[in-house]
């Protein structure tokens, strides 16, 4: 049997990836122009694939950049980011394991790094110092990629996934003003900073009173559209063997709200349990699958929550706009004014919640759906 031609979970490049043609040229020509560029939408919307598209695009056609994408998810301090930082630049700035041996020699002045590699360069090179001297001379990494693009006479370009990480650093502050100071200085290397925590990222790049307000070229990651969507469902339903009609393939899309990772997901359920051509009853079964998969997830979600914030959501489901309103508040529980005003604060920051056209909706069209089941017995096909 054929493999299913939908992927989630993993960023998708090649042929699970759709749309986007705007984004990804937009990016290409700010990158390649010498144009930060910071990315900010919830998450699973399709930031991380987007870069990895475009990066994939310029190490194609511009043969004078070294490009690199650092994950900063799991990133904890700032020795911890310097040091995988001025790993990852070394590692992209030559494809011999026995240049990055000499990286010590060649482009530090005051640090001393310990290089260590094992018996696969590739994945066993780790590069340290002692944390003192780091300290006193981060600013000598930050500047790591300008320095090697200078002697080397390349370019460079830096994709930092999950940018706002390092918000949760102590002494953030101090080291955001650093970042923001030596970087904008550089004149070979090109930022790519993203990440997922809406209210964080808004809160680094958006703020006039921050280092980072305008270092770039703010873009905000809007949803695939509902047509792209039903287009692509319909040609790799097509490529596979087997079928979907329109109708069906825009049932999937507007049950998952057009979000990338479901409606990846809802598809690939529903081409999982069909035969030969999908229908609504397949979809319906893939639905159930899907939420049944999640729903550990939801109900975890809920159970962290006060229950003020969780008499919210219901508010929120039941197309409530006036929450201050003396009879929403009553009727739903909500608490006093000032309440319900931090609530709404919480799970917009959250990302639990977001406001569109005035209007709130939950961000995960999924867990709205079993949201819906769990505390109002709606079936999930009602739409
Ligand atoms: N352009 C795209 N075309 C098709 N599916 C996509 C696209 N972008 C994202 N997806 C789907 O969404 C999922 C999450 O994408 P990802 O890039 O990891 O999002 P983010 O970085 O915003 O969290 C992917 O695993 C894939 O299923
Ligand atoms: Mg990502």
């Amino acid at each position: 049997m054929k493999q299913s031609p939908f992927i989630y979970g993993n960023t998708v490049c090649s042929h699970s990836f759709t749309n986007r043609e705007i984004e990804i040229k937009k990016l290409f020509d700010n990158l390649t122009g010498g144009i930060n560029t910071m990315i900010i939408s919830p998450r699973r919307w399709g930031k991380s694939s987007l870069v990895e598209k475009a990066v994939f695009e310029i190490n194609k056609k511009e043969k004078t950049y070294k490009t690199l994408i650092i994950d900063l998810f799991s990133v904890s301090s700032e020795e911890e980011f310097l040091e995988t930082f001025a790993r990852e630049i070394i590692k992209a700035s030559s494809t011999k394991w026995q240049d990055w041996l000499k990286s010590g020699k060649d482009f530090f002045k005051n640090l001393m790094p310990q290089i260590k590699i094992g018996i696969d360069p590739a994945t066993d090179f780790s590069i340290s110092f002692d944390w003192k001297e780091l300290k006193i001379h981060s600013q000598e990494i930050l500047n790591l990629p300008e320095t090697i693009a200078q002697k080397k006479g390349i370019k460079i370009i830096i994709c930092l996934d999950e940018f706002q990480n390092l918000s949760s650093f102590p002494d953030f502050e101090n080291f955001e003003k650093k970042m923001r100071a030596v970087w904008q200085r550089q004149k070979m290397v090109t930022y790519c900073l993203y990440g997922s925590k809406r209210h964080m990222m808004t809160e680094i790049f958006n703020n006039p009173s921050k280092p980072f307000y305008r270092f770039g070229d703010l873009l905000m990651l809007p949803k695939i559209k509902e047509a792209k969507w039903v287009e692509f469902l319909c040609k790799s339903f097509k490529e596979t063997g087997k079928s979907i009609k329109e109708s069906d393939a825009l049932l999937v899309t507007q049950l998952m709200r057009n979000h990338s990772w479901y409606v990846q997901q809802l598809a690939h359920y529903t081409w999982n349990l069909t035969q030969k051509i999908a229908t609504k009853k397949e979809i319906e079964m893939a639905l159930i699958e899907l939420i049944n998969a999640n729903s550990p997830l939801y109900q975890k979600e809920i159970e962290s929550l006060p229950s003020t914030q969780l008499n919210f959501l219901k508010a929120v489901v039941s197309g409530e706009k006036h929450f201050t309103s003396t009879s929403v508040m009553n009727k739903y529980k909500l608490g006093t004014p000032r309440n319900v005003s931090k609530n709404k604060i919480t799970l917009v920051n959250n990302d639990l919640i977001q406001e569109i056209d005035h209007l709130f909706e939950f961000v995960d069209p999924a867990f709205e759906l079993w949201f819906r089941k769990q505390f109002f017995h709606q079936s999930y096909l009602n739409i």
